[in-house]
């Protein structure tokens, strides 16, 4: 039971940091083939399906193991480590790069800015958030590697 929990918690710690790099050099990359509109529904659309998944996943399988463990407890540094970061990672996902992201998708749709600054926004807007939200979480997954503070 227990080899099945940590399965899932590495696949979807997996997921959420390859689909990060896969989603965020893809749609970089057609980002001008497919002109911004289709660019940035797709990152929404990714952002609200995929990611929401994969950290909900992480965080409910990290609490279960937490819960049927007797060496862990939620005092224990990496679980604290991994519940900030899957906090923190909310909280800058709702409260700075989606507002932006939507703010873009926006002026995009109403044409108060050009598809070649809009492009250019976008571009710089994935580099911050992929590098931001990788940063977090490839912190929490060296914290439970080294399992810091056991
Ligand atoms: C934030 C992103 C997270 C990532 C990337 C992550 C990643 C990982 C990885 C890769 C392992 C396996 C480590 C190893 O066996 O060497 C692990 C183990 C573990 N994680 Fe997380 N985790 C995250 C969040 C959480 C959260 C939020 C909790 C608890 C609420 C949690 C609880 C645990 C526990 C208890 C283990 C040890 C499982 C065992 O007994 O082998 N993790 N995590």
């Amino acid at each position: 039971m227990r080899g099945i929990l940590v399965t899932i918690h590495v696949l979807a710690a997996a997921a959420w940091i390859g689909g990060g790099l896969f989603s965020s050099v893809s749609l970089i990359s057609l980002a001008k083939s497919l002109g911004v509109k289709t660019v940035l529904s797709l990152d929404q659309a990714v952002g609200n399906r995929f990611f929401g998944a994969a950290v909900g996943t992480v965080a409910l399988s990290g609490v279960a193991l937490v819960l049927t463990s007797d060496s862990y407890g939620w005092g224990t540094t990496f679980v604290l480590v991994g519940l900030a970061v899957i906090v923190l990672d909310g909280a800058l996902e709702g409260a700075v790069f989606g507002p932006r992201l939507k703010k873009l998708a926006a002026a995009a749709e109403s044409g108060s800015t050009s598809e070649v600054d809009a492009l250019d926004e976008f571009r710089r807007f994935s580099l911050v958030s992929t590098v931001a939200h990788l940063a977090l979480v490839v912190f929490a997954l060296w914290s439970m590697v080294v399992r810091l503070g056991l």
